[in-house]
């Protein structure tokens, strides 16, 4: 068991894919087992975008109900809701203090939105709330409120762990030693799970296959994968086949090669390539998927472990806000 402590937040926007699955739960999961982990769904910073209450509440089920299901380690990980944890709000509060505006103008998500704006002929701001503005004040909030050493993220949220440790810095040397530096960890952009159209799966080019999307929907997606024109009878290279690219991430090497030997002999057609691929991933993910659908008819028993996460989290919030507090006001 190592002594770091590891903490992410997932926004609850939505169904997971087959790629976040594979580059980014499925390894958290994994590393959960060793390290004392803090998970939480960050309902907070869905609030600059989503503004429907019931949504934001259904989709956080699903984001704690898919984490359980997929096998979460609750005896290492806390897992818990954002919005629970009282502290968090103080921390926010506290933190604006010592966070230049400056850092903010430069954040990428901002500036990405002022540009969007321009382009399209609008003021700068139009659109633009202060929850967008000072969400990484929120997030460095989250990181430094559970003492965290390693900040699993993706690529596009590298920045936002780099402002934690730059707010943190300021902080330490303005109030002396308060804070740890986290260190961000970022999924290897290798290995990327391919889309239906074979660009990498993503929910910005709608060709995502949903984690626990239901057996039918599964197979129908499966079978709309876009493959070359080649007939059953051509040999085919494996490398080249988003069929065979989304199959090694749920068989076994030996499977693997089996699979690659199907392509490169000839005989096997794409519709039955997509057929073995359906099963095997139908097979992986059935007990999981049976798992979630029966949390999400239950949804009491999640609120109970999110409960039983929001009390264990809230031990360490208070401990570090109490410091926060200490050196700030005295
Ligand atoms: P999207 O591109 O669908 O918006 P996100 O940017 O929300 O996905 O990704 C969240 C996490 O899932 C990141 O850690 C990222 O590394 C991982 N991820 C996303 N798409 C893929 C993919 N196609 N293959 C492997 N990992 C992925
Ligand atoms: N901003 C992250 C995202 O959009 C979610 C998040 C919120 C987070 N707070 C965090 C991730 C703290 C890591 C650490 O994906």
């Amino acid at each position: 068991m190592s002594d770091k402590i590891v903490l992410t937040g997932i926004k609850p926007t939505g169904m997971p894919h087959l790629g976040n699955y594979v580059g980014a739960l499925k390894p958290l999961i994994e590393q959960s087992k060793s390290h004392k982990t803090f998970m939480f769904i960050a309902d907070l910073h869905a609030l600059n975008t989503i503004h429907d209450a019931s949504q934001i509440k259904q989709h956080t089920y699903e984001i704690a109900a898919l984490l359980i299901a997929l096998g979460l380690d609750l005896n290492n990980a806390v897992l818990f809701r954002q919005s629970d944890i009282n502290e968090i709000y103080h921390l926010n509060t506290l933190l604006n203090n010592v966070t230049p505006k400056g850092l903010m103008n430069r954040a990428h998500s901002y500036k990405a939105a002022m540009d969007k704006n321009t382009a399209a002929g609008l003021d700068v701001d139009a659109g633009i709330n202060m929850g967008l503005y000072t969400y990484p004040i929120l997030m460095t909030a989250d990181i430094l409120l559970y003492n965290s050493d390693i900040v699993p993220v993706g690529a596009d949220q590298k920045q936002h762990v780099e402002f934690a440790r730059d707010i943190a810095g300021y902080f330490n040397k303005t109030y002396g030693d308060t804070f740890k530096m986290p260190e961000p960890v970022i999924g290897e952009e290798t290995g990327l799970i391919p889309g239906l159209d074979g660009r990498k799966m993503s929910k910005s080019y709608d060709n995502i296959i949903p984690l626990f999307a239901p057996e039918k929907e599964l197979k129908k997606k499966i079978m709309r994968i876009i493959t070359d024109s080649k007939l059953p009878e051509d040999k085919k290279d494996p490398e080249e086949s988003t069929i065979y690219q989304l199959y090694k991430h749920f068989a076994t090497d030996d499977e693997i090669a089996q699979f690659a030997e199907m392509f490169r002999a000839g005989g096997m057609g794409y519709g039955t390539a997509k057929t073995i691929l359906f099963e095997k991933i139908n097979s992986v993910l059935a007990e999981p998927r049976a798992e979630y659908e029966r949390l999400m008819a239950n949804t009491d028993e999640i609120d109970a472990i999110l409960a039983d996460g929001a009390k264990r989290a809230s031990l360490v919030a208070a401990e570090t806000l109490a410091r926060v507090k200490k050196a700030m006001l005295g």
